[in-house]
């Protein structure tokens, strides 16, 4: 039996990836920083719930205390993340951005991941076949960011990419420590959910796709790659 948790699945990817991997076998926490979202959604999908706030220390470490006294974790998908669109759900782009909003999004897409990560490491260091997946983002790609013509090109945020840069180094440094482990970061695209106002040009089925695949890799999948549904990205 795999263990999964999610961190942010009471909606989004993270919603629709917790059904997907509850339909392949998994026991699955629903990761939830509200109580009654975490609860509601658990209820909806059959699955369990844990409250999981990543920018909480305490919460964090009750969440890992709580999975691990009812048996471990197998696989972790550090989904939870925000980009802060301003008002009309538009971006700020670089004049406008300040260390507070690079601080707020750091706070959770890079600290807030590195803050769950090592406080489940001991438990996944126990799996026989430990799995992280780390949802980043076509836009921490600083390939496809500085090639014009692209999509990501035309992004003028500086925080949201930034961070998700940043959660691909993580993703790098993290496989080469732990080679025992699979740990992979997904772009799952430009998918319409809270997070962009429901812009997104995909469904969360579409979009959901690469995090479960990754979730489900074994022993003999890739480590320290960085992949979207058609396959490998490039930095
Ligand atoms: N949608 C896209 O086009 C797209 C593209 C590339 C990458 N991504 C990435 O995909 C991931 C999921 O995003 P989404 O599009 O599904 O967005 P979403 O629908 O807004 O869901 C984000 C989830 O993260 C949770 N969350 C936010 N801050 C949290 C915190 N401090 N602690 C715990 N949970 C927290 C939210 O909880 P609440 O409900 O409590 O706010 C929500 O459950 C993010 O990492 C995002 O950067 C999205």
């Amino acid at each position: 039996m795999t263990t999964t948790l999610i961190t942010g699945a009471n909606k989004g990817l993270g919603h629709e990836t917790a059904r997907r991997l509850l339909a392949a076998g998994h026991t699955v926490y629903i990761g939830s920083r509200d109580a009654d979202r975490g609860r509601r959604a658990a209820e909806r999908l059959g699955a369990r719930t844990v409250l999981i706030d990543v920018t909480d220390d305490s919460s964090v470490a009750a969440a890992a205390k709580a999975i691990e006294a009812d048996g471990g974790l197998d696989v972790l998908v550090n989904n939870a993340g925000i980009e802060l669109r301003g008002q009309a759900n538009t971006v700020t782009d670089a004049a406008g951005t300040t260390a507070d909003l690079m601080r707020r999004l750091f706070e959770t897409n890079v600290f807030g991941l590195v803050r769950v990560t090592h406080a489940f490491l001991p438990l996944l260091q126990r799996s026989t076949a430990p799995v992280v997946v780390n949802v980043s983002s076509g836009l921490g790609s600083l390939t496809r960011v500085a090639t014009p013509g692209t999509p990501a090109y035309a992004y003028p945020g500086v925080a949201y990419p930034t961070s998700k840069a940043a959660v691909n180094m993580i993703t790098v440094q993290y496989a080469k420590a732990f080679p025992d482990m699979r740990i992979n970061a997904v772009e799952p695209g430009y998918t319409a959910t809270d997070l962009n106002g429901n812009t997104g040009t995909q469904t969360v089925e579409e979009g959901s796709e690469i995090i479960v695949r990754m979730a489900q890799v074994g022993p003999d999948g890739p480590t320290g790659g960085y992949f979207d549904a058609a396959g490998p990205l490039p930095w």
